[in-house]
């Protein structure tokens, strides 16, 4: 099964991708958390990638595009993957549908005034990177999973996230309307507890 996740920055996806990963026992692939692991072992991709991500926009097509397609080569996708954050505009979903073809797509819809509550209260783990949030964990500094340190995105100050919500609406957007036009898109509910919106999503996915 190949599946793509699309939402606004605090839709979601990450935590549903998690468990639906685990489901149906396809990799996880979120292009922000490879982008965030380049940033932090200083390569290339990750030197160019952190202009962009720090100031809340899209890193270049050409990168991602590039990216994506060398990460879904590899042995772990012979039976499908699960797409977290990428395609994010038209162009790479015009790109993508030149080589490869996907099943289904989700889109995490959530009211947009609860994002930014959503994210600058989000923790993600250093360790197994599952996210959090404070609203249901409190002051807790390690991660109640694996006991790793619980760190605060870079991008997910107010300001850089007013910047991503703007972004996802004038680009990402437009990528919802280009799936429903392929008959491939899914609107679920996102603004209900995590195992309601799972519960949903594995009803459509079958
Ligand atoms: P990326 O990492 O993809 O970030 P994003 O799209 O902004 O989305 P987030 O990860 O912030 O949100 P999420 O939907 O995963 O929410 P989560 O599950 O964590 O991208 C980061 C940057 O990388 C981009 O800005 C861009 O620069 C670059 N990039 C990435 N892909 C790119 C591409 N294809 N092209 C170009 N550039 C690219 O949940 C959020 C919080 O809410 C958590 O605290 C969680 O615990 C909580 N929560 C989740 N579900 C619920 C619920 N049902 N009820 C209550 N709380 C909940
Ligand atoms: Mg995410
Ligand atoms: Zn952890």
């Amino acid at each position: 099964m190949k599946v793509v996740f699309l939402g606004a920055p605090g839709a979601g996806k990450g935590t549903q991708a998690a468990l639906v990963s685990k489901r149906y026992n396809i990799p996880h692939i979120s292009t922000g958390d490879i982008f965030r692991q380049n940033i932090n072992n200083k390569t290339p991709i990750g030197i160019v990638a952190k202009s962009y991500i720090d100031k809340g926009q899209l890193v270049p097509d050409e990168v991602t595009i590039e990216l994506v397609k060398g990460r879904i080569l590899q042995d772990d996708c012979k039976n499908g993957y699960l797409l977290d954050g990428f395609p994010r505009d038209v162009a790479q979903a015009e790109a993508f549908l030149s080589f490869d073809k996907i099943d289904a797509v989700i889109d995490i819809v959530i009211p947009f005034d609860k994002l930014m509550r959503r994210l600058t209260g989000r923790r993600v783990c250093a360790s197994c990177r599952e996210s959090f949030h404070v609203d249901f964990i409190g002051s807790l500094q390690v991660c109640p999973k694996c006991g790793g340190t619980l760190t605060q995105r870079a991008d997910d100050r107010p300001d850089t996230v007013a910047k991503r919500l703007d972004v996802y609406t004038e680009q990402t957007a437009p990528v919802s309307r280009f799936y429903e036009e392929h008959g491939l898109l899914h609107r679920i509910n996102g603004d209900q507890a995590i195992e309601k919106v799972f519960d949903e999503i594995v009803k459509v996915l079958g």
